[in-house]
């Protein structure tokens, strides 16, 4: 069973706004809606978990789950907070429902698409840990900082240079693994799930093609360029019918 757990249990402090950003509307949708609305109609994903702060609960269950009729919803469960203890809540519930594999996905990345979702199971089937991702366009510079301020050091090989996205998807007992000896390590210095699976497995994280549209809502910028791109995609939509 392939169960996606939907992460909207963060705060938003980078986008300075009254309510939580995956609560914030897309040209008249929830930032989160769009996600769920994807994972609803894929023939790939069985159930779906959400995550999101105790407070918000009765407000995801009534004004998104049952009124945009979004029926894989099992469970809304609280996260935690960070990032990673949001996860894991997922993952203990997801192993409580039978899950073999978990795609774990940011609530706030609205333009994730069915062929990402296919790609991502199928990957994670055939090598057991995926992430969706796109090479970076710009130059990246480790930079080292001293009294005059910021200072250029040295500059990675821009071709093994990849921007990381969600979906990310990991058969289940692989990534509770990895949760483990996180723990036993005590060192939370990690920003996503594959740096885990990487720091605390063998295997390698196989990499699926992602979008460069599939941005993370973070600052107030991005909501205009997702309702564009969000707005493109219906026109294409309406073209193909
Ligand atoms: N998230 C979560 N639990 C947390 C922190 C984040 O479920 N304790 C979720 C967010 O809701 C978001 C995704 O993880 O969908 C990616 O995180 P990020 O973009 O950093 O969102 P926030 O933490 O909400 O934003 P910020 O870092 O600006 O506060
Ligand atoms: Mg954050």
């Amino acid at each position: 069973m392939n169960v996606a757990i939907v992460l909207a249990a963060g705060s938003g402090s980078r986008m300075r706004s009254d309510i939580p950003k995956q609560f914030m509307l897309l040209n008249g949708y929830e930032v989160i809606y769009y996600c769920l609305n994807v994972m609803q109609k894929s023939n790939n994903i069985d159930e779906i978990i959400l995550v999101t702060k105790d407070e918000d609960i009765e407000y995801c269950r009534k004004e998104i789950v049952n009124r945009y009729l979004i029926s894989k919803v099992k469970e809304i469960i609280p996260g935690g907070k960070e990032r990673y203890n949001s996860v894991y809540n997922g993952l203990l519930c997801a192993k409580k429902r039978g899950a073999d594999i978990v795609m774990i996905h940011d609530a706030a990345r609205p333009l994730i698409s069915q062929r990402m979702i296919s790609d991502s199971i199928e990957a994670t089937m055939s090598y057991g840990a995926s992430t969706v991702a796109m090479p970076v366009k710009d130059t990246i510079k480790i930079v080292e900082e001293n009294n005059d301020g910021i200072f250029g050091k040295t500059t990675p090989d821009r071709n093994l240079l990849y921007q990381i996205q969600t979906p990310q998807t990991f058969k289940i007992d692989l990534l509770i693994d990895a949760y483990l000896r996180l723990k036993d390590s005590g060192n939370y210095n990690i920003t996503d799930d594959t740096m885990i699976v990487e720091q605390y497995t063998e295997v390698p994280v196989k990499i699926v093609p992602g979008s460069y549209e599939n941005l993370k809502i973070t600052t107030p910028e991005d909501i205009f360029i997702a309702e564009n791109l969000l707005k493109k995609n219906i026109k294409k939509t309406e073209k193909n019918c």
